[in-house]
């Protein structure tokens, strides 16, 4: 027995930091005990100057706030506090059917005051740390670990960002968030420090199961960088095939600058010099929910002049496996018309990219053109085969799968001249690249 004991502790210590302090971290039904809990740093809508922190408290525990500070006050020496803007009480995940990591099934039980606060008037590219405080049960102020996040430059400036997707965290399956965050590190390590992380949805297996948010919220990978999620129709779901916005809404605290009935699930930002929109596919089902999402587009691209403009929807825009019909065609016009460069999406678990497009066809030189991209999966348990092409021939310039055991990632790499996004598989080798050179100057801002 002995022996067996020294071999499980030498195992344990053979395993390299990061991977041994994800193991065995599964919730119960209940969730979390900690007095604020699934702690997510998101973007603002002017992602140089601010930041949406938000998390999970008991209801009516009155009292919470957020201190923050430049990174190198380790001490918090000189933190300012901020209070909640936004607090909802959120029942929206209480008795759901769900999983726990040891395979059992159980009815999660989540019910709690969800707190938003955007930070303002921060310095552009900065390191930033923060506390979350909030009453403990014993009437005591129970402070969280401190969590980092950079804002962005301001214009005429270079970043990179990771952009990764579909790794859908289950708990019983706790390799895919393993393969997932060893992404991001490796794309952190090629490019030599990444400033932020673009996700593509499908963050969550079923986004029903608030305990898969607070699992994602623990990582390092979360704890250490601002983040952009798209909803994906993962993170739109439960177990049981219900569907709806909240789940996704109320687990984050994004930038509340949608459309009537979006606010807080599609919204759009600004980067450096990029403008972001990041759309939500599920309400964009009909024709007139479509043109709804179009007209949005439309005004928020004409208010925010920008050097670049980058669209995000979780839905791919052309079926990476085989070529088929997706997205494309319901944007390719408007994307057209006002100059998106380039188009990320996902949800199809094999990466795919176009020749630069005008509207649907190869754009001839000095035609204004968008690239369109579908970013492959990250969890090594989704991945998808790739088949021989059945439509959209003439357009489709790269793909790239591993099959069911697919990890890849990009860096989109930002500076005044061009945009960069590569795609790196997991040992961090480049696989494919576009060069989307500026089309407008600074002087439109
Ligand atoms: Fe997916």
């Amino acid at each position: 027995m002995k022996r067996i004991i020294t071999l499980l502790l030498l195992s344990a210590a053979l395993l390299p930091v990061g991977a041994r302090e994800r193991y065995g971290t599964g919730l119960d039904s209940l969730g979390s005990r900690e007095p604020a809990y699934t702690i997510f740093t998101a973007v603002g809508e002017d992602a140089s100057h601010q930041a949406s922190i938000s998390w999970a408290g008991a209801p009516g525990a009155a009292g919470q706030f957020v201190s923050y500070t430049t990174a190198d006050d380790t001490a918090f020496t000189h933190a300012r506090t901020a209070a909640p803007g936004t607090v909802v009480r959120c029942n929206v995940y209480d008795s759901i059917f769900s999983k726990l990591a040891d395979n059992t099934d159980v009815y999660e039980r989540h019910v709690f005051d969800k707190y938003g606060v955007t930070l303002s008037g921060l310095q552009p590219s900065t390191d930033y740390i923060y506390t979350v405080s909030a009453p403990a049960a014993d009437g005591s102020l129970w402070t969280s670990a401190p969590r980092r996040f950079r804002t962005a430059p301001g214009p005429d400036s270079s970043w990179h960002a990771a952009v990764i997707g579909d790794y859908h965290h289950y708990s019983p399956l706790w390799s895919r968030i393993d393969h997932a965050m060893g992404m991001i590190n490796t794309l952190d390590s090629v490019a030599g420090g990444v400033d932020w992380i673009l996700s593509t949805g499908d963050q969550c297996a079923w986004g029903g199961s608030y305990n898969y948010w607070t699992e994602l919220s623990e990582q390092p990978e979360y704890k250490n960088y601002m983040w952009a999620p798209v909803q994906g129709n993962h993170d739109h779901m439960n177990r049981q095939n219900g569907r709806t916005d909240d789940y996704f809404r109320y687990a984050w605290h994004l930038p509340g600058n949608g459309y009537d009935g979006q606010k807080g699930v599609c919204y759009w930002f600004r980067y450096g010099d990029v403008l972001f929109l990041m759309l939500n596919n599920e309400a964009m089902r009909n024709k007139e929910t479509l043109d709804k999402a179009r007209e949005w587009i439309e005004q928020v691209v004409k208010a925010n002049p920008s050097r670049y403009i980058v669209a995000v929807e979780h839905y791919e825009w052309i079926i990476a496996t085989d070529g088929s019909n997706s997205q494309l065609e319901r944007f390719a016009d408007l994307f057209t018309c006002l100059g998106v460069d380039l188009a990320i999406a996902g949800n199809n678990h094999a990466y795919l990219r176009t020749f630069p497009l005008n509207n649907t066809s190869v754009a001839a030189p000095g035609q204004p053109s968008t690239v369109y991209v579908v970013a492959s999966s990250s969890d090594n348990g989704r991945g998808r085969a790739l088949k021989d092409l059945v439509g959209h021939q003439d357009v489709i310039d790269r793909r790239w799968s591993e099959g069911p055991h697919t990890v890849g990632g990009l860096i989109l790499d930002v500076n005044p001249e061009r945009m960069i996004l590569t795609l790196h598989d997991r040992t961090g080798a480049p696989v494919d690249s576009a060069t989307i050179p500026a089309a407008r100057g600074s002087e439109t801002r």
